[in-house]
């Protein structure tokens, strides 16, 4: 209990107050340099190829240089005319049929960036010809043939890494050493929210990369925003947390009616529950109905971790350390809506150093993705031994979770 009268009260409150700044202080001691993804710098360069040149290769091909040990030697689409204007864009790569690129020994990766329907026949062949395979989100469509993708590249002593990249990111890895550290206690439980806004009523048709590429907003839409987008945050959570033990999901299309002529969209919403060997239970939503909401939340014993933007690799990490004054303030209307009172209760939370390190050019950008990073991660692996980041075994723990989570609703 407190001191009696108001300022007995007053006084204690501020005394809490006080320690609770003081403590978040110490809490906010500098994350450490993220450890070096990619080769090392004496390595030799390790040539890749791409398969399917469409939308997100632009943003693949504007990441490689920031990585020179990757050598895009040659790429692939069953649109030809893609593929050429793709590599016209691209100095120095060859366009190729997907046998030659195959049997090409100075091509150890393949990027395959086709749509997701594609994904399994594309990295099946590719590990067929003895090719390290980097393939875009989902590994699959279906439970059994990822699991049989892992199995044959094991099987060949060859990785098959799987986007997200985004696992790489400051964002993440910032979160994932705070948690370690123990800033927040023990964590309990994870709110996550992916809702990307309702897609179909914002002119997806005019939507190009800065090349002019469309964006592919009819495979988009028919794929469903858990298929397209549940792997972002559990693939932070399996970096976090660890594996997967047990998913529970609910799908739907709320929308029938997206303008898609005779083919179906996807489910365009679904939440799920997703509990985890390490005993932390999380609340995953997606939709392309709710407005733009990428929340997502860490919350343990002592605070609670959060960022707003799982696309935008340098966004801030907010720390809220949990106290006694804290708690209760949340619970007053008057405080959570007025923005000075918040910063007096401390609900705002404090900023992780990562913000400083964005420059201005990045802070305002959309999205700031480094697509080219998961495949220095490969490189990294194939170098120096090891696996990467987002392994076909952590890739197929996700995958699973993604497509029971999708299938929830039928
Ligand atoms: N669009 C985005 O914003 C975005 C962002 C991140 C990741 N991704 C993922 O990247 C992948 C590609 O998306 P996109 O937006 O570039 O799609 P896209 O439709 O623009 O491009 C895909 C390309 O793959 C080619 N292709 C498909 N099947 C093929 C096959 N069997 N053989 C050869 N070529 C084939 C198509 O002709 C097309 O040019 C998807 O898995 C998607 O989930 C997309």
């Amino acid at each position: 209990m407190t001191g009696g009268g108001f300022f007995g009260r007053a006084r204690s409150r501020f005394r809490h107050q006080l320690l609770d700044r003081l403590e978040g202080m110490a809490a906010r001691a500098p994350y450490p340099a993220l450890p070096g993804i990619g080769p090392a710098s004496g390595s030799r360069p390790i040539g890749i190829a791409i398969v399917g040149c469409g939308f997100v290769a632009d943003f693949y091909a504007a990441c490689l240089p920031a990585w020179p040990m990757l050598m895009l030697r040659a790429v692939h689409d069953r649109d030809d005319a893609r593929a050429a204007a793709f590599a016209g864009r691209n100095p120095g790569v060859t366009v190729a049929s997907l046998d030659v690129l195959l049997a090409d020994p100075n091509i150890a990766i393949i990027v395959n960036l086709t749509n997701p329907a594609s994904h399994a026949a594309i990295t099946r062949a590719a590990l067929m010809a003895g090719k390290h395979v980097y393939s875009e989100k989902p590994m699959a469509l279906d439970i059994a043939e990822a699991g049989e993708l892992v199995a044959l590249a094991r099987a060949r002593s060859l990785h098959l890494a799987c986007a997200p990249c985004t696992v790489l990111s400051e964002t993440a890895q910032a979160m994932r050493f705070a948690i370690a550290r123990g800033d927040i206690g023990t964590v309990r439980l994870v709110y996550a929210e992916l809702d990307d806004g309702p897609v179909h009523q914002m002119r997806p048709q005019e939507w190009a990369s800065p090349q002019g590429t469309p964006w592919p907003w009819v495979d988009e839409l028919a794929t469903g925003c858990t298929l397209q987008h549940a792997c972002y945050h559990l693939g932070w959570m399996t970096i976090m947390f660890g594996p997967i033990e047990a998913v529970s999901g609910f799908s739907r299309t709320l929308d029938p009616d997206k303008g898609l002529g005779p083919i179906a969209p996807g489910p365009d919403f679904s939440v799920a529950c997703v509990t985890f060997r390490s005993g932390v239970t999380a609340r995953l939503t997606c939709s392309t109905i709710a407005p733009h909401d990428q929340h997502f939340r860490v919350i343990g014993d002592r605070g609670e971790l959060f960022t707003d933007a799982c696309w935008h690799g340098k966004a801030p990490v907010y720390l809220r350390r949990h106290s006694d004054t804290t708690m209760r303030a949340e619970g007053f209307p008057v405080i959570r809506r007025h923005a000075l009172l918040r910063a007096l209760f401390g609900l705002h939370g404090s900023l992780s150093d990562l913000s400083p390190r964005a420059t201005w050019r990045e802070r305002i950008a959309r999205h700031q993705i480094d697509y080219a990073s998961g495949i220095a991660d490969l490189a990294r692996a194939l170098a120096e031994g090891g696996e990467p980041v987002m392994s076909g075994e952590r890739a197929l723990d996700v995958a699973r979770a993604v497509i029971a989570i999708d299938g929830a609703g039928s």
